[in-house]
């Protein structure tokens, strides 16, 4: 791969001396740098080196006259394809995680929009510390990718993770993050997972045992083919796949609305398991174990799959689920046509399955052509095959 602008910036740590051989590697691979030298890295290596290997003049103050009129903060991250930090010390990840923007790198990172990688180096304890994992977290769950540190002994002479990834790794990774637009680029996608919650009072509610790890997986890989992903999730244990947009529901009619609202999507896949029921009428207070509740009066929950596949915004391709303990095949069938969409993932979910909150999935894709029988596969692997297969619907449709 080559020709691709990356922004680098040099934090301040003893393992900047490995950014100017970073440098070197890229510009060998036909990439051109454009390096910010915080004020704590010119303590270890010089702009002088930097702009002598990139080969291009090298940005240090936000303020400074020449640099804001030739080439803005804006414009410098406007102007590059990535932007990796390396070294990343503790700081300049504290204050990407936390938006501030102070000097001319932080500045740069909150204004950007491309994809930013991070190549931590810093003392094991710093990188231990809850507030550097916490930063991480929150860095993770922004879209930043992370390329190592890596464990080993370090410059102030202790072991363990800290040590800055090898400018190979780097190069690396940084052509992962820059590789060919995934098949689902442009596009857009919706994904419903997880159970409702619906409340009695206000400390129970109705539910199921969904993991919502089968419609996170599709998400995620969703995202990873390149769409615009937006993940609709009742109340779930998991972490939320990288490039994806989290939005938090408890209720069906929660979920229906956030749905509503992200349309118009190119493709809809409604995995979360639904309540179906909600009780009539919430209690204000706690109901009293005392008072005579003999019957639950519920009243039916709206059909998000069925609303969006009727509805009057339907998405280009819409895909539905149906669990099922007896009849998989059948019943899936029947559903496709009573709910009006596309297609339908199918499975079995008995107990002896071990398919609800489990890691493995067997599904059949139920289709206007016919039935797919997949064999059983990781759920990471059932959102890949799914990803790919909407991704050549799309194409055909689109054609
Ligand atoms: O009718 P049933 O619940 O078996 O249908 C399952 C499919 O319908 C799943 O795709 C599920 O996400 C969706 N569904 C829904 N809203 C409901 C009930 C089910 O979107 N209220």
């Amino acid at each position: 791969m080559h020709g691709n602008r990356i922004l680098l910036i040099i934090g301040g740590g003893i393992a900047a001396y490995k950014s100017l051989e970073l440098i070197r590697r890229l510009k060998e691979r036909g990439h051109t740098v454009r390096a910010i030298l915080t004020k704590a890295g010119a303590e270890f290596v010089t702009p002088l080196s930097l702009a002598a290997l990139s080969g291009e003049r090298v940005f240090q103050d936000l303020f400074s006259l020449t640099d804001e009129s030739e080439m803005g903060h804006i414009q410098l991250s406007r102007a590059a394809d990535l932007v990796v930090l390396a070294p990343a010390t503790a700081d300049l990840m504290a204050k990407m995680a936390g938006g501030h923007a102070n000097d001319l790198a932080s500045t740069a990172l909150l204004a950007t929009d491309k994809p930013v990688l991070m190549a931590p180096a810093m003392n094991v304890r710093m990188w231990n510390s809850p507030a550097t994992q916490r930063n991480r977290a929150t860095l993770e769950r922004d879209g930043v990718a992370f390329v190592g540190p890596n464990e080993g002994e370090m410059a102030c002479g202790e072991f363990g993770p800290g040590r800055m990834a090898e400018p190979d790794e780097i190069v690396a990774a940084i052509e992962t993050l820059l590789a060919a637009p995934g098949p689902l680029a442009g596009m857009s996608a919706l994904v419903t997972a997880g159970p409702t919650h619906e409340p009695l009072d206000p400390v129970r509610y109705i539910a199921n045992r969904s993991s919502g790890r089968q419609g996170y997986a599709i998400a995620g890989a969703l995202a990873e083919a390149g769409a615009d992903t937006m993940l609709v999730s009742g109340p779930v244990a998991i972490a939320a796949p990288p490039r994806v947009k989290l939005v938090q529901v408890e209720t069906a009619r929660e979920m229906l609305a956030a749905c509503e609202s992200a349309l118009p999507v190119d493709v809809a896949v409604c995995a979360a398991a639904v309540a179906d029921w909600r009780p009539e009428a919430m209690a204000n207070q706690k109901i009293k174990k005392n008072a005579a509740h003999s019957a639950l009066k519920l009243t039916a929950n709206p059909d998000i799959l069925r609303t969006l596949s009727q509805g009057a915004q339907r998405p280009s391709l819409v895909v539905g689920f149906a669990a099922e303990t007896e009849n998989v095949i059948a019943h899936a069938q029947e559903k496709r046509l009573a709910k009006g969409c596309d297609w339908i993932v199918a499975n079995d979910v008995s107990p002896v399955t071990g398919v609800m909150g489990g890691a493995n999935n067997t599904v059949h894709l139920i289709t206007a052509k016919g039935v797919e029988n997949w064999p059983e596969l990781d759920k990471g692997e059932v959102g890949r095959r799914l990803a790919a297969r909407i991704a050549q619907a799309l194409k055909t449709s689109a054609a």
